[in-house]
């Protein structure tokens, strides 16, 4: 068996925010300055008494006290001002796949950081987490190591992205890696003797894994009327899924490919009226290069592909609003789906009324938008009944609220189900 020990912030967590401002946050309760934004990543990694006393210039008995204010802060907010590496998911599968023993050796409390990867739904990919008990002092990264290790195994690497993490594992007698994409540097990781760097997450996946198939990722889209604050919601969910660690990559209907695009050109120009069927056909075809070209592949290789509309699209603007038939239109779609569906479709509940007071207030409307109020009442109509045909893919967020609470609300709804599809594969 091989053993694979991650060293935790830096390495599979970017947690220098919350960590520098529950600094900050000890730092003025004890009458101190708070260090400037600019030296914020010196204070990840070394012990925290450390950093008040040599960074602060406090003394013994002050660095104490901000060590209690400085937990206060943490546990309760500063915990989850953190974000997982994109991609850190998808090695984690992998190794999992592999059957290596998986484990995290930091000087971080042990109780915080299963918090983090409990969180982050991580925890499960570990075997053992390795730290200081609470109000320990941090022991040596060594023995940190040695105590992450199972019993018995074939081959060992630690992964960390400071000195401390490669001597560490030199001590003990394993390999290291240096992970470049974290809080030290390439000389410092480099002289510290690592055996390997890893400049970017996707060059530790190589090396650990190498010639492995990825592990898939999955497809979203999202979904609802013009003016249901769409883009907005796209840009925020985008912002969630990577902080949480997936790999996500942008596409859109009708468009998305190269052919799609010209598609695209053609059915939303003002110039271009149509017969309803050709409208039909044209998405469908857009479609039909998206889902081969762009979609399949890139769930192939593990990224999480979010794509604004899809076909349920079709169904509620070329079915209901053009008035094909729900039924009709599925049927012209399906040799272009071919049963590739998203395994979330997020639709932004709004009324069509509220949609077209959104609506007026934004100039320059495409071919479709400029259509009367009737046909975005038909649209709303098909797409409610979709939902009720398949509410298990569907997650409906109330788009009427502040643009920040559907935003949460759409990410903990998508994220849900990311991570219970990653959980059933593996
Ligand atoms: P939209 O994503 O709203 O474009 P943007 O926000 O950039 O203006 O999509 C363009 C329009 O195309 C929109 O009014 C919905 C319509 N549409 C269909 O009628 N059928 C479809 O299958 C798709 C994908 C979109």
């Amino acid at each position: 068996m091989r053993a694979v020990i991650f060293d935790l912030d830096g390495t599979l967590t970017q947690s220098d925010e919350g960590i520098y401002k529950s600094i900050c946050y000890a730092a003025e309760k004890l009458g101190f300055s708070a260090p400037e934004e600019t030296e914020r990543r010196k204070f990840v990694g070394p012990p925290l008494l450390w950093s008040f006393r040599e960074l602060i210039g406090m003394d013994e008995e002050q660095a104490q006290q901000a060590l209690v204010a400085y937990r206060e802060r943490y546990w309760a907010v500063g915990l989850f001002e953190n974000r997982v590496y994109p991609g850190i998911r998808n090695l984690l599968r992998m190794l999992k796949r592999r059957g290596d023993w998986v484990a995290i050796a930091t000087g971080k409390p042990i109780e915080p950081s299963r918090r983090i990867m409990e969180h982050f739904g991580l925890l499960r990919y570990f075997d053992r987490i390795v730290g200081p008990g609470f109000g320990e002092a941090s022991a040596e990264k060594d023995a940190l190591i040695r105590a992450a290790l199972p019993e018995q195994y074939d081959e060992a690497v630690m992964v960390g992205d400071r000195c401390f993490d490669i001597e560490g594992a030199k001590a003990v007698g394993i390999t290291s890696v240096g992970a470049g994409y974290g809080y030290g540097t390439e000389e410092e990781l480099r002289e510290a003797g690592c055996n390997h760097y890893a400049a970017t997450v996707s060059d530790l996946i190589s090396l650990l894994c190498s010639g492995e198939k990825p592990v898939p990722g999955a497809f979203l889209s999202v979904e609802g009327l013009d003016g249901s604050g769409k883009s907005t919601q796209i840009r925020l969910l985008a912002e969630a899924l990577d902080r949480w660690g997936f790999v996500v990559r942008h596409s859109r209907e009708p468009g998305g490919s190269p052919v799609g695009e010209h598609i695209r050109e053609i059915l939303l120009s003002r110039a271009s009226e149509m017969e309803p069927l050709t409208e039909a056909l044209l998405f469908a075809a857009s479609r039909a290069e998206h889902v081969r070209q762009v979609i399949r592949p890139a769930v192939a290789r593990g990224e999480v592909l979010l794509c604004d509309r899809f076909v349920d699209s079709s169904v509620a603007y070329q079915g209901g609003g053009r008035e094909l038939g729900v039924q009709h239109v599925l049927n012209l779609n399906a040799e272009a789906v071919d049963g590739t569906l998203p395994l979330v479709t997020l639709y932004l509940d709004i009324g069509h009324e509220a949609a077209l007071q959104r609506r007026t207030a934004a100039s320059d409307p495409d071919r479709l938008e400029s259509e009367p109020d009737d046909f975005h009442a038909r649209v709303e109509a098909a797409y409610h009944q979709l939902i009720a045909a398949d509410p298990e893919r569907f997650a409906v967020v109330d788009a009427t609220q502040p643009p920040e609470a559907v935003g949460e609300a759409a990410a903990k709804a998508v994220i849900a189900r990311l991570v219970a599809a990653e959980e059933a594969q593996a």
